[in-house]
């Protein structure tokens, strides 16, 4: 199989090459993929900043294909038929929290930036049939990601009043969709105007730029404050979305771009009865919960831009500098 290969020799980090692919096991299956779409994490790993590093693995988490091989002991799953991978290895029983044992597909094992993939027979689901190749591939981690924090960590309620921050990121994007087709009333924040314009025409009520110096003053003054708010930029801006929560309100936090906060409003969290809580991607429930989801309100992610599978450098300095709005995917 060929694919992108984190290659810590070359400037670029990464490179497109062969690696030899493994025999197939019994329980997996082989995909001959259709598009693979980029994750934050792909670049984290790039650039050094993902635990437990592997180099010579091929990247990537998201990925849409058909199925090329079945193992001997896969009934349930034909050669022809054309899936979506979940990525999330191993999460375990409880719903409340993943296993020590979870991983993630593409680091430490063989991911979607390739032409073919082999997984267990567990990890696919049938692609939603409204959905292009491009759209599936883009769904997977993050849509997944969105749900859980969303639905199962933010117990979403019909006229919550919900703020999603940094509505260019892949993840921002689906769980703005998904709250607004849950019957709340959506805001969101960026630092570009045309993706505040963006989300306006998908159904937002408004936006305001995290970038401006007065922006929670103008979000309390328009909105009174959140029920919730899903972030995944963490940092010091935390302080702000502590600002501008309702009392009673919940912060689901699921990345940190921006990195640890310096420092916290302690006081204010617990004079206005806060939650802050946290969540990461989900379980096999929260993942099936999410297609069915989809597939219900034929949801369809927003695609940012198409490149090629060998042009994938310029696809990760294209999310290295936040240029996005919504998923970049990538072509075999
Ligand atoms: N825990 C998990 O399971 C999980 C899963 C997926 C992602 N993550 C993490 O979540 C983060 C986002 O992931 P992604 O794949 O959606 O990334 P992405 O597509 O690269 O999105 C990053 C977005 O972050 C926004 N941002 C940057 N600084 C911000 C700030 N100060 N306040 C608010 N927003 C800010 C920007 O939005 P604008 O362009 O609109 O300004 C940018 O487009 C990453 O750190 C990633 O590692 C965690």
């Amino acid at each position: 199989m060929k694919g992108i290969v984190l290659d810590r020799s070359l400037p670029s980090k990464i490179d497109f090459r062969e690696v030899e692919e493994k025999p197939l096991l019994d329980h997996q299956v082989k995909i001959t993929l259709k598009a693979a779409a980029l994750n934050h994490r792909d670049e984290w790993c790039r650039q050094g900043l993902y635990p437990n590093i592997s180099y010579g693995i091929i990247l990537g988490s998201d990925g849409a294909g058909i199925i090329s091989e079945v193992g001997k002991r896969v009934s349930n799953w034909k050669v022809g038929e054309e899936v979506i991978i979940n990525p999330a290895l191993f999460w375990g029983n409880d719903q409340k929290a993943q296993s020590k044992d979870f991983q993630i597909i593409g680091m430490p094992t063989h991911g979607t930036l390739a032409n073919t993939i082999i997984v267990s027979s567990d990890r696919i689901h049938s692609k939603p049939k409204h959905l292009s190749w491009e759209e599936a591939a883009a769904l997977p981690l993050a849509g997944l990601t969105a749900f859980r924090a969303l639905v199962y960590q933010g117990n979403i309620q019909e006229n919550d009043r919900v703020l999603i921050t940094g509505i260019g990121g892949g993840v921002a994007q689906f769980a703005a969709q998904f709250a607004i087709k849950k019957g709340a009333e959506v805001y969101v924040s960026s630092s570009s105007t045309e993706k505040i314009e963006k989300a306006l025409e998908f159904g937002s009520k408004g936006g305001f730029n995290y970038r401006e110096k007065n922006w929670t003053e103008e979000a309390l003054s328009k909105t009174g404050g959140f029920d919730l708010i899903i972030d995944g930029a963490s940092g010091d801006p935390l302080n702000d979305l502590i600002k501008v929560s309702r009392p009673g309100g919940r912060i689901v936090i699921y990345g940190a771009t921006r990195g640890n906060p310096e420092k916290l409003e302690a006081r204010r969290i617990f004079w206005n009865q806060l939650k802050i809580i946290g969540s990461t991607m989900g379980s096999d429930q929260d993942f099936q919960a999410m297609l069915d989801f989809v597939n219900q309100k034929k949801l369809h992610p927003i695609i940012d831009q198409v490149f090629q599978l060998e042009d994938a450098e310029k696809a990760l300095d294209r999310m290295k500098a936040g240029s996005q709005m919504g998923k970049i995917v990538l072509i075999p």
